[in-house]
């Protein structure tokens, strides 16, 4: 409204400096006009009465009555209103004849000016009377001139009436132009602030349903600019402000992707049911992956769509293949996607786990490519996306590829759902373009993993190494600066996203005591009370270095007799992918070190290795890190390794040690773990050495440091961190549009 006003006082003032110059205008014009028109009026006067007036004139009779005569016709003739006065002045130029009202001062011309001669306007007081003299002819002589003085004063009153009308118009012209500006201004004002709160929304004004706020668009770039710069410095005020638990996952899924559907995708499921004994077991897969994602899930509520792999898994779904989870609180479901044996033997053994795994992992076990097993992989691969494409209750779901199974996965989506934001994580390492190179079907990898929106790695080095495998693979546009890959379509941001675990795990809170589980777990293993335990917790895997582990314990063993008898080494391994040969002998070979070394060193009662080589669960494995002295993780190379940072979150008791394979993700970001090269047994030697004799002080004070950057770089800030760059880059996409096609180059596979 004071806007309105401040836009219509100096509208009013404006229109009324007009109209002030305005009627001084209008008079003289009209005056003009009357006064022709009065011309006009006077020679049809003098037209009309010639004759008549001669005749009176040229008549013979005396003077006097003539006189009279012409006085009378002079007067019936002024019965006309506006006539005033009439005259005649003889050819001599005397006034001879004269109505009474004639003004004094209008006299008769002197003989022989010209005979047209335009009347005059004289003033009269207030008003004004136009003289005008219109010669008499008598057969093409002048005789005379008639004297014709018009009353003026009903120009000054249409004059009066005129500027009033005037000025009316001109309050009435005001008065429609304020009203039409203020009806303007407000919807304009309307369409501004609905304009603005879109770009601050994030939306395009390209796309906005608003056209009132085009008249923003020159403005609209800067405005954005500035919006993203404010969201830009919130977003890291508030990242590191955080402490992030599963309700800030939930307010960014709320706030900043107004509760958008999100689809989580991967071969492993999070609850797997299996008949055993007649009834049915829900298990929880040991899997870093899972332990990840399963928290994030539960804060989210989305739809988690795995492989059923298990043997009941078919009878504990709906219609819909659907299951709700966890069983004991449902907060999210699984969608099952049931696989033959030949497709789970090509696509889950053959090509993710004898070809890709091995390619990504230097672990020096070759990797096995085999025709038949890439196209079950291509089948499985298109069956998931069909079930994303079902799942999705929208065109634009979030969707979280995960792992080496699904990399053709990215792009079989955004054929079907081009507007979703898909974030593919990458769990295990990213190999060098050297060794990639080697896999037959690089490059259609590559460029199934290039349809994901944003493309996360644990580290700088696989995003690097990435990079490096595209640029050598791939006719596609590595942008190292932006960390973006532009292959035709929207660009892939490759991103380092370190994934951690929830805090606090779950599995913590029905945990006794430390010197309760340490008491539990000796007895159950049947060792005395005071044997230092070490621990090791691990998928039967040839990434884990299992192997070299054991070698470790026992050159401890050799170099350090006295700890024989008084310290034990815990392996819980989790069988894995046992269909597989190489996994069959690594199970082969690690029972024999297993039973060659407590051959050597045991005795009756006394295992140097106690090595279990079945399922736990999450509350058993917690109880053995709690009891544990040393957790060694020794992975000959590893994405992450989540164990690791399991057994620091375990330990609130701030005791214990961390021995670290420098070849994990993990040993970046925990510096206080011991780290070793497990291809060095003899420094892994040292560090269990160490371990076992480091002060509790140093313990404390390592552990605390680890438990708080634990603590901070939780999975729900890994998850947080991909959700917000999701919501970033679905804003800048509504606010810049879809990539024109125009722009886009279609970038083919080299
Ligand atoms: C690794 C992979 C996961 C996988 C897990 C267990 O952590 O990155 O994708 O789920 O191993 O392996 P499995 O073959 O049993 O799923």
């Amino acid at each position: 409204m004071r806007l309105s006003l401040r836009f219509i006082v100096p509208l009013v003032l404006a229109l009324g400096a007009i109209a002030y110059g305005v009627v001084p205008l209008v008079d003289e014009l009209t005056l003009k006009w009357f006064v022709r028109d009065l011309e006009i009026r006077k020679s049809l006067i003098a037209t009309a009465v010639q004759e008549p007036l001669v005749e009176l004139l040229t008549d013979k009779a005396r003077d006097k009555v003539r006189l009279q005569r012409v006085q009378d016709f002079f007067t019936r003739i002024l019965q006309d209103e506006r006539l005033f006065a009439l005259g005649f002045c003889d050819s001599a130029g005397k006034l001879v004849y004269r109505t009474p009202t004639l003004p004094p001062d209008v006299v008769c011309r002197e003989s022989g000016l010209p005979l047209e001669d335009a009347g005059r306007v004289v003033k009269r007081g207030s008003s004004a009377l136009h003289v005008g003299a219109s010669p008499l002819m008598v057969d093409g002589k002048r005789i005379g001139e008639l004297l014709i003085v018009h009353d003026m004063s009903f120009v000054e009153r249409r004059s009066a009436d005129t500027k009033k009308y005037i000025v009316y118009l001109f309050a009435a012209i005001g008065a429609v132009i304020a009203l039409i500006t203020v009806v303007i201004a407000e919807l304009s004002f309307r369409g501004w602030m609905a304009g603005i709160k879109a770009l601050i929304r994030g939306q395009s004004l390209a796309l906005s349903p608003e056209p009132k706020s085009r008249e923003l668009r020159p403005i609209a770039r800067d405005l954005e600019a500035m919006v993203r710069e404010l969201e830009g410095e919130r977003r890291m005020r508030d990242e590191s402000q955080i402490s992030w638990t599963p309700e800030n996952l939930r307010n960014i899924l709320r706030e900043d992707l107004a509760g958008d559907q999100i689809l989580i995708v991967s071969n492993r499921e999070p609850y797997i049911h299996v008949r055993k004994d007649g009834r049915v077991d829900v298990q929880r897969p040991a899997s870093g992956l899972v332990t990840a994602m399963e928290p994030v899930m539960r804060a989210c509520s989305g739809t988690w769509i795995a492989h059923g792999s298990g043997s009941a898994d078919r009878d504990s779904v709906d219609a819909q293949d659907h299951i709700m989870v966890p069983p004991e609180k449902p907060a999210y479901r699984i969608r099952r996607v049931w696989l033959s044996k030949e497709e789970e033997a090509g696509y889950y053994y053959g090509f993710a786990n004898e070809g890709l795994w091995p390619l990504c992992h230097i672990a020096h076990t070759r990797p096995v490519f085999r025709i038949s097993d890439w196209e079950h992989y291509q089948t499985v691969n298109r069956r998931f996306a069909e079930a994303v494409a079902k799942e999705s209750h929208t065109g634009n779901p979030i969707v979280l590829v995960q792992d080496y199974h699904l990399a053709l996965l990215p792009r079989l989506i955004r054929e079907r759902l081009p507007q979703a934001t898909i974030i593919t994580f990458w769990h295990i390492p990213w190999p060098n373009p050297e060794a990639f190179g080697v896999c037959p079907w690089r490059a259609e990898l590559l460029e199934g993993m290039l349809g994901s929106s944003i493309l996360g790695f644990h580290t700088q080095v696989h995003c690097n190494n990435f990079f490096d495998t595209v640029d050598r693979t791939l006719e596609a546009r590595v942008d190292r600066e932006t960390s973006s890959i532009h292959f035709g379509g929207d660009p892939t941001e490759v991103r380092r996203y370190p994934i951690s675990i929830e805090w606090p795990p779950v599995p913590l809170a029905a945990q006794p005591p430390v010197p309760e589980c340490r008491a539990s777990v000796r007895a159950a293993l049947g060792l005395a009370k005071d044997v230092r335990l070490g621990i090791g917790v691990d998928r039967l895997d040839y990434t884990k270095g299992i192997l070299e582990r054991f070698a470790a314990v026992e050159r401890l063993l050799e170099l350090d007799p006295h700890w024989i008898g008084r310290f034990s080494f815990v392996q819980l391994a989790a069988p894995s992918r046992s269909s597989i040969e190489e996994y069959q002998s690594l199970d082969a070979r690690v029972r024999a070190a297993a039973m060659r070394i407590n051959a050597r060193f045991g005795s009756k009662g006394y295992e140097p290795i106690v090595l279990k080589i079945e399922h736990h669960e999450a509350d058993q494995v917690y109880t053995y890190y709690r009891a544990s002295d040393v957790c060694c993780v020794s992975s000959l190379h590893d994405g992450m390794n989540l164990v690791a940072k399991e057994f620091v979150a375990a330990r609130d008791d701030e005791r214990g040690v961390l021995i670290l394979s420098q070849f994990t993700g993990a040993a970046r970001e925990l510096s206080e773990a011991l780290i070793v090269n497990p291809y060095d047994t003899e420094q892994c030697a040292a560090a269990l050495r160490a371990a076992l004799s480091m002060p509790p002080d140093e313990q404390r004070h390592r552990m605390r440091s680890m438990r708080s950057l634990i603590q901070e770089f939780n999975v729900y800030r890994w998850a947080g961190r991909m959700l917000l760059d999701a919501a970033r880059m679905r804003n800048r996409r509504r606010v810049t549009g879809p990539r024109d096609a125009a722009n886009v180059i279609d970038l083919r596979r080299a």
